[in-house]
Parts: structure tokens; C-alpha cells; sequence
């Protein structure tokens, strides 16, 4: 039965490649206003793609932030609906000095696809979208219903695209949501996601003197706002690695000792992620392995620092301001805004005489824990177990995919992450990269994955 349309899929891999590479070339930065006009035209490739293998309704749907993108295919009565989710919108390139080839000029080296989005997430979505055209252009048909729904500010928190959501529950109700936009626990290991963390993501403004001021001049006699920053940061952990903000883990879901067993079971040796990452040491909360910190633990990690001279040579001044970015990563069963209340408070309080700050929360995510019992999750086994000759294993993922928690909430619909990304793909980084190897078996996963949706019952 599928045996025709993997063919298709064979025939066809170097155009898919091509489209592919088009899509990669327009640089939808989400996060930089500058490229507005990009984020809609890589949609608009999305737009175009749906309607060439034979979507309907398809469009650009507008929201308060990036637009997204909905198409539909919806002929199988009595067939379970599909929901397929994924971003074209892409992280910053930056630092664009260490990028060996550009961004958005994709090329193929060592087995990879090189680029900004490739892995992360176009590279991912297009596996889907080139499987069901070659389900359709051979067969003139799904074996399930099939709704799109890609968007354009996932990299951003999803803010509108949500809010979307919510408010047109009729048009997105599926039965489960399939996603691509997460990778293989190792390099071997086949993997699907079950649990992602949530988030809450902050700016920190720190206001001093109304002028820059010369350090000798004025040293010692006002709070300079840099140095306020370090004390700042430095008082939101303990030498423990615990978030210091009161009653922050009164919500934290204890770990089992039965879940811990299960992670046991898969994680890498901690010596082995330290030697690949070469820091002398891994780091984190006391009491918890690395594999229970990153996907079960809250983080806090600051992101950005600025104020103040950073160029050659030194310079004697104190900034009149200066700020940080930073990030609490969430776990069952914290609650974005109020993890985002209490850090407000508390940096309030923490604030140092002599400065004022202004602490602004920029976006969050309710962590997300798909019931692994769900048949649709077997289907996605059955899938992958098929194409990579391998059962995938299920793991939980210390990253956020924002909107699968509203999927859960608004449709009462359980994310299947069925990823083929690698850690080593650099997503977020430079030199980002998507195995050409998943990316063709990706589309025939994609094949097979609709089939194994259409059985369950
Ligand atoms: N695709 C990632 C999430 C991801 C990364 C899943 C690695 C599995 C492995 C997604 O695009 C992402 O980067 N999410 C952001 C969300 C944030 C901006 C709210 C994240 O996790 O930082
Ligand atoms: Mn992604
Ligand atoms: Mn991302």
C-alpha cells in the first residue's frame, strides 16, 4: 500500500531538496522587525506548497503577532484528524562571524544540510508537507484527515498565534497533533518526546545616574548599575544551583523514584556530555543527576548582559544603565505567570540601594507531559520502528514548544513529537544543520507515520 508512494518519495528526493533550499533562503527571523516582510514570505511558501498538492482553505491566518498558516484535507469520514504543527519562523544568525558558510544560503557538506532553519524548523516541517504530497499525487487521497497548521513566531514565545488558537478551537479540533521540531536523545536512538518543560522569560533594566560619570570622579559615591547587575543575578541562585525566589518549588512536581529508574535508563554518562562539551564539569542543582535537572528540574539561566564598555582597551567610566536578560525554565506544575509574579517581586526587593530597576516579563510556556499511554504515540513508534529499523525510545525534553500546552488545553489534543533532529545540529546556533539521512527518511516516516494515524481507532 505504501510501497507506490515511498517509490514517489524515492523518484522525487532532489526536487524535495530543492523546494527545500528556496524555503531555507528567505530569512524569516522572527525576533528582528526588520525581517517582517520575510516572515510572511516564508509562510507564504507554505501557502503556496498547500495549495500545489491539492489543500483546501488554505491561507495566511492573520494574529496579533507573525501569521500563521492553515490548510486542510479533510476527506476521510470516520478516519481520525491530524493536526500537523510546526514554525517557519527561525532564530537570529548571530554571531554571524562564526557561521563557515551563510545562513541562508544552504549547502550540503558531510551528510548535512547546513543553514538557519534547517533543523529548527523548516527542514522538520517540510518532511510532512512532502509526505503527504506524495500520499496524494499517487494515491488522490489521505488515509486520515489532515489539518495544517504551521506558524511564525514560535522562536518568540507564540504569543498571538495562541491566542489564536483559542479562539478558533472549531477550525484547529483534531484528535492529536503531529510535530517535528525535536531531535534523537543520541545518535542512534530514534526518539519521541513526551514531556517538554514551560518557561518564563524576563528583561531586567537597571537605572543609575541620570549621565555616564567618570569611575574616578564619582567612584564610591553612587550604586553603579553594572555592578548592581551582578549582585542581582548572583542573589537569584544559592551555591546549590536553587533558585532562590520564595516558595518557587512549592509547585515542582516531585520525581519518582520509578521515573527517576526510567531516565537512568537512557541517560548518557554525565563524564561523556562533559568531555563533549569541554567544560571539566557538568553543573546544576544538588541532589539531582543532569538528565533529572534538564528535564524534570526548573532552570535559571541568564541569557544576555550589556552596559557599560566592552571594546579594546580600557576605559574608566560607570554607565548610567545597563540590563540582563534571563530565563526560569518551568516543570509540572508550575504556572508561567505566577513563577513570572514571583521573580518580579523578588527582584524588586533584591534591588540595591541607589538604582531603580524595571523587570518586564516577555513571554512564557506552560510545561506540557503527553499522557504516554495515547494510542497516537504507538502509531508514532510503529512509524518509526518501520523507517529506522529501530523503536524509538520516549524521553522527556528539557526545551518548550510553547502551543503544545494550549493544543492540550483549548483542543484536548495530545502533541506526538516525532523529531529527527541531532544535539549536534547546533539549532540556535551558528552552523545549524539537519542530517540529509533524516530528512529523506524523515519523508518516508512521514508516509508511513499517516498510515499508522489512520488505524487508530
Ligand atoms: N524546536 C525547539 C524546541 C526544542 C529544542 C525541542 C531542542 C527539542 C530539542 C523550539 O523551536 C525552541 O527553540 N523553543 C524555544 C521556546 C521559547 C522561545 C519559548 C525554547 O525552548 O527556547
Ligand atoms: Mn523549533
Ligand atoms: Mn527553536
Amino acid at each position: 500500500m505504501n510501497n507506490d508512494v515511498l517509490e514517489y518519495v524515492k523518484q522525487n528526493q532532489d526536487r524535495f531538496l530543492a523546494e527545500l533550499f528556496d524555503w531555507l533562503r528567505i530569512p524569516s527571523v522572527s525576533a528582528l522587525p526588520e525581517h517582517n516582510d520575510d516572515v510572511r514570505k516564508a509562510g507564504l511558501w507554505v501557502v503556496d506548497k498547500l495549495n500545489s498538492i491539492g489543500f483546501e482553505n488554505v491561507g495566511l491566518k492573520e494574529t496579533t503577532g507573525h501569521p500563521a498558516v492553515y490548510g486542510e484535507w479533510l476527506h476521510a469520514p470516520g478516519k481520525p484528524t491530524i493536526l500537523v504543527y510546526g514554525h517557519y519562523d527561525v532564530q537570529p544568525v548571530d554571531p554571524i562571524d562564526k557561521w563557515v558558510a551563510q545562513p541562508f544560503e544552504p549547502v550540503i557538506k558531510n551528510g548535512f544540510i547546513y543553514g538557519r532553519g534547517t533543523a529548527d524548523d523548516k527542514g522538520q516541517v517540510a518532511t510532512h508537507l512532502f509526505a503527504l504530497e506524495s500520499i496524494l499525487k499517487v494515491h488522490g487521497s489521505l488515509p486520515c484527515n489532515v489539518k495544517v497548521f504551521i506558524e511564525g513566531e514560535e522562536e518568540g514565545g507564540t504569543g498571538g498565534t495562541e491566542a489564536f488558537v483559542v479562539a478558533n478551537r472549531d477550525l484547529l479540533a483534531c484528535d492529536a497533533v503531529a510535530i517535528s521540531d525535536t531531535g534523537w536523545y543520541a545518535p542512534d536512538l530514534p526518539t519521541i518526546v513526551y514531556a517538554l518543560r514551560g518557561m518564563a522569560y524576563f528583561q531586567v533594566d537597571v537605572y543609575g545616574p541620570n549621565r555616564d560619570l567618570h569611575s574616578g570622579s564619582y567612584g564610591g559615591m553612587v550604586q553603579n548599575p553594572l555592578n548592581a547587575i551582578g549582585k542581582l543575578i548572583a542573589a537569584l541562585q544559592d551555591a546549590d544551583g536553587r533558585i532562590t525566589v520564595p516558595g518557587y518549588y512549592d509547585d515542582v512536581a516531585t520525581l519518582s523514584e520509578v521515573e527517576k529508574a526510567e531516565f537512568r535508563k537512557v541517560e548518557t554518562p554525565e563524564s561523556e556530555v562533559a568531555a563533549d562539551l569541554g567544560v571539566p564539569a557538568l553543573w546544576g542543582e544538588k541532589g539531582f543527576s543532569a538528565v533529572e535537572r534538564n528535564w524534570a528540574r526548573p532552570s535559571f539561566d541568564v541569557h544576555g548582559i550589556w552596559g557599560g564598555f566592552s571594546g579594546e582597551g580600557a576605559k574608566t567610566v560607570i554607565a548610567s544603565s545597563g540590563g540582563f536578560k534571563f530565563s526560569s525554565r518551568i516543570v509540572a506544575n508550575q504556572n508561567p505567570e505566577h513563577v513570572a509574579r514571583a521573580f518580579k517581586a523578588h527582584l524588586e526587593k533584591l534591588c540595591p540601594p541607589g538604582v531603580t530597576i524595571d523587570v518586564k516579563y516577555l513571554h512564557g510556556a506552560t510545561p506540557v507531559m503527553v499522557p504516554v499511554d495515547s494510542p497516537f504515540i504507538v502509531a508514532g513508534q510503529n512509524a518509526i520502528e518501520q523507517v529506522f529499523g529501530k523503536r524509538p525510545v520516549l524521553v522527556r525534553e528539557g526545551a518548550s514548544i510553547p502551543i503544545t500546552a494550549t493544543f492540550l488545553t483549548a483542543l484536548n489534543a495530545p502533541s506526538i513529537m516525532v523529531g529527527y533532529g541531532l544535539l549536534e545540529d547546533n539549532i540556535h546556533s551558528p552552523n545549524e544543520k539537519f542530517k540529509l539521512d533524516h530528512f529523506q527518511k524523515g519523508i518516508e516516516c512521514g508516509v508511513v507515520l499517516y498510515d499508522e494515524f489512520s488505524r487508530v481507532g
